[in-house]
């Protein structure tokens, strides 16, 4: 219902929010979600840190939990994330020959996957792996598998291969923040990067832009989208973290258009629900203060919608 609902009636596949186990106890939070989400991703109980802190030894009540309910509340599942720099536990990073990183990706994205497989719509495979200029980030990946004393992306083809046989039906995708610029150095990145691995045979079907968002970005999202979105082979993309300060209206609506005017976005995930429970919440930046009203940024949509 609400702004799902809306989404769903422009053609496209959910509104979304995140949440967790602890958030989703919250009984008017949980209301709020069933009013207005029809997708949930789970905010911190699918990363790495959460699921295998130690090696082997795998922890799912949390995730299984938020699995259960947004099934039970019939809601599409994101899954966030499998391989990602921070939330990253300290054996993952003391990691330091190719060999014993390629198993641990391999076990890793394969356990994780296949704890929820056919029931998780699309997963954020590699999350916030370039840097602000479009180099590679350096991290334990780019670095255990690097090229020319520099960061390599050997890593990528490991992952999404071993996530397509996982759980073959998910939507595959890479996911980043500041791609909310059509003309900067990471957006460019992030673009021709994922052409040329989708040529080369990696399984990549979507790109994520988290869209934490500054005040006037929201402005560009549609040209952002157009370039995201336009890459050759790419089956689809979406908004997976929108969040502006002060809940900027305009912005919002920004967004919220960008996506439903792009014919491969599938749909706009906020990152969170009401402001206190944000990771930022000292910038108010979501769609519903503190009581849960809703506030301008929700008529905002409303209209785009
Ligand atoms: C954040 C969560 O919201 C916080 O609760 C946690 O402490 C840190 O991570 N990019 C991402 C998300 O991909 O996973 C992050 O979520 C926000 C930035």
């Amino acid at each position: 219902s609400g702004l799902d609902a809306m989404m769903k009636a422009k053609g496209k596949k959910y509104f979304g929010t995140c949440s967790d186990r602890g958030k989703l106890a919250i009984t008017k939070n949980a209301e709020t979600i069933i009013a207005d989400f029809g997708a949930l991703t789970p905010e911190n109980s699918m990363k790495w840190e959460s699921v295998e802190r130690q090696r082997g030894s795998y922890s799912f009540a949390d995730g299984d939990f938020l699995v259960k309910w947004a099934t039970d509340h019939n809601m599409t599942i994101r899954g966030h994330t499998t391989l990602w720099h921070s939330q990253l536990p300290q054996w993952v990073k003391n990691i330091n020959d190719k060999t014993t990183l390629r198993n641990v990706i391999e076990t890793h994205v394969t356990t994780v996957m296949k704890r929820w497989a056919g029931k998780i719509y699309a997963w954020d495979v590699i999350n916030e792996m370039f840097e602000e200029n479009g180099q590679l980030r350096n991290s334990v990946f780019s670095n255990v598998f690097k090229e020319n004393g520099k960061p390599g992306d050997g890593f990528v083809k490991i992952a999404f291969d071993a996530a397509r046989k996982a759980d073959p039906n998910a939507k595959l995708y890479i996911n980043d923040y500041n791609l909310d610029l059509p003309m900067n150095p990471k957006t460019s990145a992030m673009a021709s990067h994922v052409e040329r691995w989708i040529a080369q045979g990696i399984p990549i079907d979507g790109i994520g832009s988290q869209a934490h968002i500054q005040r006037g970005q929201g402005a560009q999202a549609k040209a952002a989208l157009a370039k995201l979105c336009g890459v050759a082979g790419l089956k689809e993309c979406a908004v997976t973290e929108a969040d502006v300060p002060q809940g900027s209206p305009t912005d919002f609506a920004g967004l919220v258009s960008a996506c439903v005017g792009n014919e491969k976005c599938v749909g706009v995930t906020v990152w969170g629900v009401r402001d206190q429970d944000s990771w930022h919440p000292l910038t108010y930046p979501l769609i519903w203060d503190n009581d849960w009203t809703p506030k301008p940024a929700y008529k905002a949509i409303q209209q785009a919608l």
